[in-house]
């Protein structure tokens, strides 16, 4: 049986890639890609997701989410990363596909209240959207199969020494999905930071030569110059796809349950999650930190998921 999800991201290159990578995928019944300010502001980002699923041909139904974070007045973005576009690297064609009508948090909360609790909810984006739809509308939280999340830390931060920047962008948002009861599967940089993408891997995705290899080619050629400038890596970790990954191959990740709690008060530490690796607290774990990654397989997902387009 495939496996139902909502992607709700920012792309943001590696947003791309998640879409690439769920878009096509026999094992994945993608129900729509709900999309959230974040990587950069919201116009961009739904252009953005727009022009991957043109460009792939991918017939997903596409909504704009919000456009800031809940409480917070300022809103975060990553040009540096990212671009300006946000997508910077791709030219693609004059744009022609169009976004659904409709509200991004109304389509979780519809989709949600007509199914049989068997959707997944995969956030690679600030969590604003995944937030929003569960205060809206309490009662499809119980109907969440289970959220799988890239964001957070138990080390160390990108966008503050304490915080990633998912996180950190709508800390109060994130503070709502973890405490929501529902099983939570923290794709944290602890991880994603093991999958850098060193020429040899874009060599080896190029050697595909099909549409999808290409448009990976050139989003990680950017990808990786910015990563360099900012972080001083050879390769970008590809963070969002370890998301969809994991869900079409478990043993992918190795979890350990823990009980994460969001920071929302302080200032330095603003948007860290604070995960119990010792279950110092006591306190029952409320998600299942990723912890360590098979590089190799992850990688041959990846490819696998880019051959899909052949
Ligand atoms: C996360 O932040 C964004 O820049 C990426 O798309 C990823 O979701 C990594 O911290
Ligand atoms: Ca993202």
């Amino acid at each position: 049986m495939k496996r139902k999800i909502i992607l709700d991201c920012d792309p943001g290159h590696d947003d791309a890639i998640a879409i690439m990578l769920a878009g096509k995928n026999p094992a994945i019944d993608l129900l729509g890609i709900t999309i959230v300010a974040g990587n950069q502001t919201l116009n961009k980002t739904v252009n953005n997701a727009l022009n991957v699923c043109q460009y792939l041909d991918l017939d997903i139904p596409v909504y704009r989410g919000c456009d800031r974070p809940m409480v917070k007045e300022k809103q975060v973005i990553s040009s540096e990363i990212h671009g300006e576009t946000g997508l910077d690297g791709p030219v693609f064609e004059p744009l022609e596909r169009e976004e659904e009508e409709g509200h991004a948090v109304e389509f979780i909360i519809k989709t949600l209240r007509e199914s049989e609790g068997d959707i997944t909810l995969v956030p690679t984006g600030p969590l604003t959207n995944i937030a929003m739809a569960m205060r809206l509308a309490p009662d499809i939280v119980p109907k969440i199969q289970e959220i799988v999340l890239m964001g957070g830390c138990y080390q160390l931060g990108n966008v503050t020494p304490a915080a990633e920047f998912n996180i950190f962008v709508d800390a109060e948002a994130a503070h709502v999905v973890f405490t929501s009861g529902r099983p939570v599967t923290m794709v944290g940089l602890d991880v994603t930071r093991k999958v850098l993408c060193y020429l040899e891997v874009i060599e080896r995705m190029a050697a595909i030569d099909n549409r999808a290899s290409s448009l990976f080619c050139d989003l990680m050629l950017f990808f990786n110059k910015t990563q360099k400038e900012v972080f001083g890596w050879d390769g970008g970790p590809l963070h969002d796809p370890v998301t969809i990954a994991s869900i079409l191959n478990p043993e992918v990740l190795v979890t350990r349950p823990m009980y994460t709690e969001i920071d929302i008060r302080s200032v330095q530490s603003y948007g860290r999650t604070n995960c119990d690796y010792f279950n110092v607290t006591g306190k029952e774990p409320n998600s299942n930190v990723a912890i360590d990654i098979n590089v190799d397989l992850f990688w041959e997902i990846i490819e696998k998921g880019i051959r899909n387009y052949n």
